[in-house]
């Protein structure tokens, strides 16, 4: 393994906080954003179905698990933005006011009273959604690649659905944002330089890597964390909703790359495990939510040097890995090229998730069960 940190990310310390702020969004207006995709389209004249059992289950599952944005949920709910981001507060400072688990004397945030970071929670708030809203689309327009370049008619099929799923869920976390939330902030720069990384590559199996293992296994992770927080109806359904899909899609990452990686080199092998690292460096970094402390007219290095220290904090960057490690494990990605990777999640000090469970299977331990999906109207 040749490549330095500063090949592959931009600067030697993972954790080198001015390097990660500097990295900001200057297009904020910016409404169509462009990106060449490199790959060639593959037909395949293959069209036995099922020559890949487990893509094969998958798709039929995806058939009959669809469900409608627009009439399963329950939009009429009333959300409070302010009442709902309390009641997160209190749920996880265990009714100690927000921000009360750091120590801010002497710094900006001295001042900050109740007021404050309300406002911020609700920032917050509207940050995350957005950024999710955002990453929803980063994977409706990867999984559209994934139709064109894989050379599998099983993963063509649920590729297919796969794309339905994304769209719906754009369109549920834009309404949301839309109806409930107040207000929106652009594609955060780490976010979107991981997007645009994915889909320029011109390998089909990278797509997968980035999208499917990385962003969608952080996905997966993160809407759990906020569907067992949240007590708001709506939101937690909808979530709910997506996660079922979303570890579906994790599953068809892990069954359709777990054959292909099997074949590859070494040297194939640690292009893989560098990729991996990189994008778990820039989900991890986007998380600091740097424009939320802009918005709030706070330097964003002081504040991320602040809350930091905050010891649930550390944990939810953490847990925010523990779908993503095993199922690198699972695909070889850990332990190829004597353990690459393994070294650079134990500096990230995520390694602790590889005996955890993958989602080659998990997903359908997600499912909807019979009738849930007509069950809102009475939930
Ligand atoms: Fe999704
Ligand atoms: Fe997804």
């Amino acid at each position: 393994m040749s490549s330095t940190n500063v090949e592959l990310i931009g600067r030697d310390d993972p954790n080198d906080l001015e390097a990660i702020l500097s990295v900001a969004n200057t297009d904020r207006d910016e409404v169509i954003h462009s990106v060449k995709d490199n790959a060639a389209a593959i037909f395949t004249w293959e069209y036995e179905k099922g020559a890949r059992p487990a893509l094969n289950k998958l798709y039929e599952k995806a058939k009959t698990s669809q469900w409608n944005g627009e009439t399963d949920l329950p939009w009429d709910t009333e959300v409070d933005q302010e009442h709902v981001v309390l009641a997160n507060s209190l749920a996880q400072n265990g009714g100690g006011v927000m921000g009360g688990d750091i120590d801010v004397t002497g710094t900006s945030l001295e001042s900050w009273g109740d007021k404050e970071w309300l406002r911020f929670g609700v920032e917050s708030q509207n940050w995350m959604l957005s950024q999710f809203m955002h990453g929803e689309q980063g994977a409706l327009v990867c999984t559209a690649k994934i139709v064109e370049t894989v050379p599998w008619i099983d993963a063509k099929y649920y590729a297919s659905t796969q794309v339905m799923d994304e769209a719906r869920h754009v369109e549920v976390f834009a309404k949301y944002l839309d109806e409930k939330l107040s207000g929106y902030y652009p594609v955060n720069a780490h976010l979107r330089m991981l997007l645009d990384d994915i889909v320029a590559d011109s390998r089909w199996d990278m797509t997968y890597l980035g999208m499917q293992i990385m962003v969608e296994g952080l996905a997966l992770a993160a809407f759990g964390f906020m569907h067992q927080l949240t007590t708001e109806p709506l939101l937690k359904q909808l979530l709910r909703y997506v996660m079922s899909d979303e570890a579906r899609h994790v599953a068809f990452g892990v069954l359709s790359l777990k054959e292909y990686y099997a074949e590859l080199s070494d040297a194939e092998m640690a292009e893989r495990q560098e990729f991996a690292f990189e994008a778990a460096v820039r989900m991890r970094d986007r998380f600091l939510q740097q424009e939320v402390w802009e918005q709030m007219g706070i330097p964003p290095k002081e504040a991320v040097t602040l809350v930091m220290q905050a010891p649930q904090r550390k944990l939810f960057q953490q847990m925010l890995f523990s779908k993503i490690v095993p199922n690198c494990k699972k695909l070889g990605l850990l332990d190829a090229n004597g353990g690459w990777l393994r070294t650079k999640f134990t500096e990230l000090e995520v390694i602790q998730f590889e005996d955890w469970a993958d989602t080659g299977e998990e997903y359908e331990a997600f499912a909807l069960a019979e009738g849930e999906t007509t069950a809102t109207a009475t939930a």
